[in-house]
């Protein structure tokens, strides 16, 4: 197994429910971690409690490409490249067809899809030289299977899922691995402007979710796990 102890590892979305959890897991296994999310007071907020430094935290809205490399230029000058990219960014936009605008439309695929596609142009560059790097990415079971409702959000992540394995195969002739997780409803304010019935005690809990990430940060060195998959155990959609 890999160690993630010195391990350069940012963790985009990281004022989120899973980002928050995977971020605290990882600097306490001794990760020199960096932080991404759009809003500053609560990057700083996590970085005092977890003991960060205010330099190691980047307020970045991810749809915007001149953002994002910024920060990456400022991250590659200090370490090199990344070890591990985790992108635990996302917006929820579930609502059915008859009232999903285009605005949701565009919003889910900015943020789900174009923000990816963001953080790969800025962050990959620097792994293809080393041919070495560990890139996660969270596209969810809706990613995979889908859910009346769902059509904005599917779309996104199965594009994320489409994107991230052709560029598995852009990558076949280095170490850089891809890894995509599976998640199934997962209990965060993800949810919380969600107009939908659900069991959140049932869900899985971000820290869970946090540990499956933490775990795959120390996947194997002659292997990889390219897919995990983990559900609520009342609902097990695929
Ligand atoms: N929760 C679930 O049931 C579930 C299931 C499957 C997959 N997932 C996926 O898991 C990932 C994490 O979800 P979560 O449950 O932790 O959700 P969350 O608590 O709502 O966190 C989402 C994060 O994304 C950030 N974000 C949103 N738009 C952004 C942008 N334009 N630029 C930068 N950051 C942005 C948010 O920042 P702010 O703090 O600024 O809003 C927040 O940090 C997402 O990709 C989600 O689709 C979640």
């Amino acid at each position: 197994m890999e160690k993630i102890s010195g391990k350069h590892i940012l963790v985009v979305g990281a004022t989120g429910g899973i980002g928050s959890e995977s971020a605290r897991l990882l600097k306490s296994s001794g990760a020199n971690l960096f932080l991404m999310g759009r809003n500053r007071a609560k990057l700083l907020a996590l970085a005092e409690g977890i003991g960060l430094a205010e330099q190691q935290c980047f307020a970045v809205d991810i749809t915007r490409p001149n953002e994002v490399e910024s920060a990456a230029h400022v991250i590659h000058r200090e370490i090199g490249q990344l070890d591990i990219l985790i992108n635990s960014v996302g917006v929820g936009i579930i609502k059915p067809i008859d009232t999903l605008t285009y605005d949701d439309f565009m919003q889910s695929l900015n943020v789900n899809l174009i923000g990816a596609f963001n953080l790969l142009k800025a962050f990959l560059p620097p792994m293809k030289v080393q041919k070495k790097g560990l890139i996660i990415n969270l596209p969810g079971v809706l990613g995979k299977t889908p859910m009346a409702g769902a059509a904005a959000y599917s779309a996104s992540k199965y594009g994320l899922q489409g994107m991230l394995k052709s560029v598995r195969e852009d990558l076949k002739r280095t170490d850089i691995r891809i890894t995509n997780i599976f998640l199934g409803g997962t209990d965060t304010a993800f949810w919380d402007t969600i107009d939908m019935r659900v069991q959140r005690d049932k869900f899985v809990s971000a820290e869970e979710a946090a540990k499956a990430i933490w775990f795959l940060c120390q996947q194997p060195e002659s292997g990889v796990v390219s897919e995990l998959v983990l559900q609520p155990f009342n609902h097990q959609a695929i």
